[in-house]
């Protein structure tokens, strides 16, 4: 338990920018956070705790997690479960928390996948494990090739009138897959609320046919990794630090994804940041908010401290198209 009481900000409103999700009724602030790494029992409570709190201070209400976020799997839902109980009392209004299943999360043929039996099971799961009674949007979290997409959709249909999560999401889905979903949900009565892809300045394979679709369809779009687990920060400017997440052997950022050519793309990128008088990260991040399908970009910290910086990148001038052009230059 933490020393200090919380008594959230009262201007946490202020500085946030919020965005419709699609057509629906649930706006989302532009900024969300993740807590894929950074918050499992490997990780310091304290040091989530802080995080959680700086976010909410600074207008971030939507939190996202997955039923095998840790290490190890479920301690992210547990540990985000013990701070909701001690810090967010009589906050729950005010929040709009995800959680997923997909990948492997138990032994045996129902602990992966798409099956109904699976994501039902696992969403209980994940109430317990969070201490909730439903949660905000739940998503099916890949495609199975195995399992029919009626019943995957079936399965995100009836948590939802179970009264165990409000709205639906896919992630990870492809434009074809993500349309056929759209067509089934819509027909059960449940529309899809939101698509979750990676989406950053180094991974644009959305800007293909995926956002048209979602516009089309009027369903919302969370990128995540926007800063590219931290390659698209100051991070790696000088090789690999301690404590990053390329450092980490649980990290999902591998030591061989920083090359010298990496480095030297992220080096040229720095320099239009540092025009612009933005880090990195804010100009990445508001690079990925530039086009108006992007409902909300879903970042990662390990410290307050980046989250202060991340947050900065709202509020700066839009990009002129030299500097568009420039930085596609530099990423052609
Ligand atoms: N649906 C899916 O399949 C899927 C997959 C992946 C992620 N996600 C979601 O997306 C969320 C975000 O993913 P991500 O963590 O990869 O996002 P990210 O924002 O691309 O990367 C986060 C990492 O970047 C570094 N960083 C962040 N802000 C910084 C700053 N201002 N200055 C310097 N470094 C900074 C930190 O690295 P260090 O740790 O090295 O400090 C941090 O851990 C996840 O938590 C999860 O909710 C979903």
């Amino acid at each position: 338990m933490s020393s200090a009481i919380y008594i959230p900000n009262d201007y946490r409103y202020d500085n946030m920018e919020f965005r419709r999700c699609g057509k629906s009724g649930l706006k989302l602030p532009a900024i969300s956070l993740g807590l894929w790494h950074n918050f499992g029992h490997v990780d310091v409570l304290e040091n989530s705790r802080n995080i959680l709190r700086l976010a909410f201070d600074k207008g971030i209400t939507h939190f996202d997690l997955a039923n095998n976020y840790g290490p190890p799997p479920g301690s992210a839902e547990e540990n985000f479960g013990t701070i909701l109980r001690e810090d967010f009392k009589g906050y729950r209004d005010e929040l709009i928390i995800s959680t997923k299943a997909g990948y492997t999360m138990w032994k045996g043929p129902y602990g992966n996948w798409g099956s109904k039996k699976y994501l039902v099971a696992s969403l209980d799961q994940s109430l317990k494990r969070m201490g909730l009674d439903y949660v905000d949007i739940f998503y099916h979290h890949r495609p199975d090739r195995d399992t029919p997409l009626e019943e995957t959709m079936a399965a995100l249909d009836l948590v939802v009138r179970q009264g165990k999560a409000l709205y639906v999401g896919i992630s990870n889905y492809s434009a074809p897959q993500a349309a056929k979903a759209f067509k089934i949900l819509k027909e059960m009565g449940t529309p899809c609320l939101i698509h979750q892809p990676k989406y950053s300045m180094l991974i644009r394979w959305i800007e293909d046919d995926l956002l048209g679709l979602l516009e089309k369809e009027g369903v919302g779009c969370i990128a995540f990794s926007p800063l590219a687990q931290g390659l698209l920060t100051d991070r790696y400017l000088h090789g690999i630090p301690e404590g990053s997440r390329a450092s980490k052997s649980h990290g999902f950022l591998k030591k061989d994804a920083i090359t010298d050519e990496s480095i030297r793309m992220v080096q040229s990128l720095n320099a239009i940041a540092k025009e612009r008088g933005q880090t990195l990260a804010q100009m990445a991040l508001a690079w990925v908010l530039r086009d108006p399908r992007i409902t909300s970009a879903l970042i990662g910290v390990s410290t307050p401290a980046q989250l202060e910086d991340s947050v900065g990148c709202l509020g700066h001038p839009p990009f002129t198209s030299q500097e568009l052009n420039k930085i596609d230059e530099i990423l052609n």
